[in-house]
């Protein structure tokens, strides 16, 4: 059947039909009063959503660009940034601060295990001369499913003193608890298709009052992404650039949405879809990639052995269903397969992944399971953490 796709993937994921409808209209005039208003309430709504009274700029950029201007905006060529590294995302900050001429030095982690917070401490404490003048963090890592314990090396950054937390938020925001004041995370960058429940296109900067300071002297070349535009442009509700106005029209749709629902309740939602998910894949006696402690809210990795092969899986899961799951990346294509249960998805959802992988599963006579075991599991998490 045509028309039926079910994005189970880490973005772009599930848009709601309120917002499809707020976007299906002629879009207007960016310097117009109708859209000003839009602004001066999606800008305040962000800021609710960020957690923090600082500024956050609306970029138009993917995930990627928004962390690029993080980087451009508060570092000077040569500065010493440690990136942590243990999957996709986090080794690509390394290679876009070497594009950059930062002198960078990476703390890295097998793909599917966490970051270790103590060789940050380490590293940190042993910079007595306060060289470091970035953290480069990945908190939902993407690629492999796992959450790093930012809150952890946050503490330890900020013990140093002196470094800055860039932090890449882009499957957290909005489905993770991540107080940025309260943590004093200095730039925090995140994307629409995500958590923000609306189409791909949006990027988004939170930005401290101690980046700012950095931001004065910072010497990275800079234009578009220069977050000095963005802010003040903010402030008279408007932006520097033509922004894409109506994704920002479903934006003012979604952040209602989500001020209805609550930050509690939206952080509650991600984590039983979560353990609904892992609960199922046990039950399947399918390998988790990412291990309990270190497990994304946003998306579970699975790791099936052979004879079992992920790719087929994700095809037959297409084919027969129209579920969309994710592959692996780099190294891990046709490894592992990734669940996204990111922004708009329910209870329904996961019980449909789950019933549609058994089914899956059935056909390629894996005998690994007992059918109807993985929806009995999630069902269970889903009825008792209701
Ligand atoms: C953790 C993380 N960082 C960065 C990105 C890059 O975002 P984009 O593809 O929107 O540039 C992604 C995309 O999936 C991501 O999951």
């Amino acid at each position: 059947m045509d028309d039926k796709l079910m994005l189970m993937i880490p973005g772009p994921t599930p848009v709601p039909e309120q917002v499809l409808l707020a976007m299906a209209k002629h879009p207007i005039g960016h310097r117009s009063g109708d859209f000003s208003k839009v602004m001066a309430e999606v800008t305040e709504n962000l800021k609710w959503l960020h957690q923090t009274t600082g500024d956050v700029m609306m970029l138009t950029v993917s995930g990627t660009g928004a962390v690029e201007a993080a980087i451009v905006n508060v570092l000077s060529p040569g500065d010493r940034v440690l990136v942590g590294a243990n999957g996709k995302f986090g080794e690509r900050w390394a290679e876009v601060s070497q594009a950059y001429g930062l002198a960078v030095e990476t703390i890295t982690a097998a793909w599917g295990q966490p970051l270790d917070p103590e060789q940050f401490r380490a590293t940190l404490e042993a910079d007595t001369e306060k060289t470091i003048k970035a953290v480069i963090i990945t908190h939902s890592e993407t690629s492999t499913g796992v959450l790093n314990d930012l809150e952890t090396i946050n503490r330890h950054v900020k013990a140093h003193g002196e470094a800055l937390i860039i932090v890449d938020a882009v499957t957290s925001l909005g489905a993770i608890n991540l107080p940025i004041d309260q943590w004093g995370l200095d730039v925090v960058a995140s994307g629409s298709q995500k958590g923000y429940m609306i189409p791909p296109g949006l990027g988004f900067v939170s930005v401290s009052a101690r980046a700012w300071d950095a931001y004065k002297t910072a010497k990275l070349p800079r234009f578009y992404l220069d977050l000095g535009k963005y802010r003040k442009d903010a402030a008279k509700n408007t932006t520097p650039f033509t922004p894409p106005v109506n994704l920002i029209v479903g934006l003012q749709v979604a952040l209602r949405m989500m001020q209805a629902e609550g930050l509690e309740s939206i952080f509650a939602r991600h984590q039983r879809m979560m353990q609904a998910t892992r609960s199922a894949i046990k039950a399947l006696n399918l390998p988790l990639f990412a291990p309990d402690v270190a497990a994304s809210p946003a998306i579970t990795s699975v790791a099936p052995l052979a004879p079992l092969d992920s790719e087929q899986i994700r095809s037959l899961l297409r084919k027969r269903f129209d579920i969309a799951m994710a592959g692996g990346q780099d190294h891990l294509k046709g490894k592992i397969f990734r669940i996204g249960h990111l922004g708009f998805v329910c209870d329904r959802d996961i019980l449909a992944a789950i019933a549609a992988l058994e089914a899956t599963l059935l056909e390629l006579e894996y005998g690994g399971f007992i059918p109807g075991s993985g929806v009995a599991a999630a069902a269970k998490v889903l009825t008792q953490s209701r």
